[in-house]
């Protein structure tokens, strides 16, 4: 940290006015702060714990809170209503320019309050903080888009929606098509998927577009520019301008149109810089499919409260039907802002048999939470909750493109903290003591 560097003294003076600003927001509407542990206990979900030694119980470990999710779910069982804490929360992830080992987050959560509450809240909260700290006028409510339409639209599910280039499917347009390639991959039940840059594309964009799309796993690029192109000849219409295709099975296909639109986005400049576009994702699946670990897992976190109307899916998933995983939606959102998920939160399960379905399905041991579970016996209220990403919040806010420009002593990629030198070695008698020797 290098306070005579004006940018960083500048961004930790903002970041702690936005932190003045949440403060009196939420307090002005009943909202109680409370710091939650951070000795905390590993569970067997989320991401890689951080874990410290016990020295007075040798052998056991604390876990470094992932985020205080349990504690403020107990909150509310002890009767506070509205709970909220600047959290910092530590997970061992491999970093990214917006991921840092520790980070920030505005948590909250309210007992009897569903997604509206919750919307117009966080609302509420963004159009406030844009207001006291750019003296800019957000408008709200801020648009929605369930996950299958950003999907299908922008082949993403944090959608960036400060320009075009909106994705269409083609898959009919092309079905029976001669055009060996695409039509295997069609027949095989993929999807051609792709956009239309209003525009020309030089013959060397078009070759690091379509590198671009191998790296990342697909085929390759498909294009035709009038009469030009590799679809030109198999096409019975013709695009006013650049189309872009890509094609592949679901849900693949999709990412890699939806990265293709942002890089295009990005090489011709068509991303306006100083504007702010916020939108709900709403309508997650409960779980998905992973295809490493070959498990079904939760895709928020097993918290979530299942859609009412999808109940009967969960029926379906129990008797090992994975083809309902796409369809069975959980009561989760996210805010989007430009592209980033900048929060994200769900309607919660209140009802502890539920609770423990849901366990079972994503195959966790349910005995890790039975302090939950057994909170929940006694008559949890029905609540919700979010929490934004307060680190990524004030570097957006700012314009800055890593949240390590707005964060007091920030780690490098590979989790060092260069000015005081961490991590580092132990004395031994320390190692003894703790009996990690
Ligand atoms: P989630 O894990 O989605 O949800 O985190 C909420 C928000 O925190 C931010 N965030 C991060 N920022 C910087 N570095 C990281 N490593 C990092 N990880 C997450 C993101 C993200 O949207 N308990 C739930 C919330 C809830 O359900 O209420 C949770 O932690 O902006």
């Amino acid at each position: 940290l290098d306070l005579r560097r004006p940018k960083m003294a500048r961004a930790l003076e903002f970041r702690s006015r936005a932190a003045r600003v949440v403060r009196e927001f939420l307090w002005e509407r009943g909202f109680l702060e409370v710091e939650t542990p951070m000795l905390a206990k590993s569970t067997p979900e989320g991401a890689r714990d951080f874990v410290v030694p016990s020295r007075l119980q040798p052998g056991k470990f604390y876990a470094l809170p992932q985020s205080p999710q349990l504690y403020k779910q107990i909150l509310m069982v002890a009767g506070v209503d509205r709970y909220f804490q600047l959290a910092r929360c530590l997970r061992d992830e491999d970093l990214r320019a917006d991921r840092q080992p520790e980070h920030t987050q505005i948590d909250l959560e309210m007992a009897l309050a569903d997604e509206e509450e919750v919307f117009s809240l966080a609302e509420g909260l963004m159009a406030r903080l844009w207001r006291e700290l750019l003296g800019l006028e957000l408008e709200t409510p801020f648009p929605r888009l369930t996950y299958r339409e950003a999907m299908r639209r922008y082949g993403s599910d944090k959608p960036d929606i400060r320009f075009g280039l909106e994705l269409s499917d083609y898959t009919e347009e092309f079905r029976g098509t001669e055009f060996r390639v695409l039509r295997g991959i069609i027949e095989a039940g993929g999807r051609a998927v792709g956009f239309t840059y209003p525009g020309d594309l030089t013959r060397r964009e078009l070759d690091e577009l379509t590198d671009f799309v191998k790296e990342l796993g697909g085929g390759g690029l498909l294009w035709m520019k009038g009469e030009k192109g590799p679809l030109a000849k198999w096409a019975r219409f013709r695009p006013e301008g650049t189309l872009l295709l890509v094609a592949d099975a679901e849900p693949k296909v999709y990412e890699l149109a939806g990265a293709l639109r942002l890089e295009v986005a990005k090489r011709k400049g068509l991303v306006p810089q100083g504007e702010f576009k916020f939108l709900w994702v709403t309508e997650f699946p409960l779980f998905e499919w992973n295809e490493e670990t070959r498990r079904v897992e939760p895709m928020h976190h097993v918290f979530t409260m299942p859609r009412e109307e999808d109940l009967g899916l969960l029926d379906e998933l129990e008797r090992g039907n994975l083809e309902v995983l796409p369809e069975l939606r959980g009561r989760q959102y996210d805010l989007v802002l430009n592209g980033v998920e900048l929060g994200s939160g769900s309607v919660r399960c209140h009802d502890p048999k539920l609770q423990r379905r849901l366990l079972r399905i994503a195959g966790i041991d349910p005995e890790p939470f039975s302090f939950l579970l057994e909170a929940l016996e006694f008559g949890a209220p029905p609540h919700a909750g979010i929490a934004l990403g307060f680190d990524r919040l004030v570097a957006l806010m700012l314009g800055l493109p890593s949240i390590r420009d707005v964060i007091a002593f920030p780690k490098t990629t590979s989790g060092a903290g260069l000015m005081e030198g961490s991590p580092s070695e132990v004395d031994p008698e320390l190692l003894k003591e703790l009996r990690l020797l």
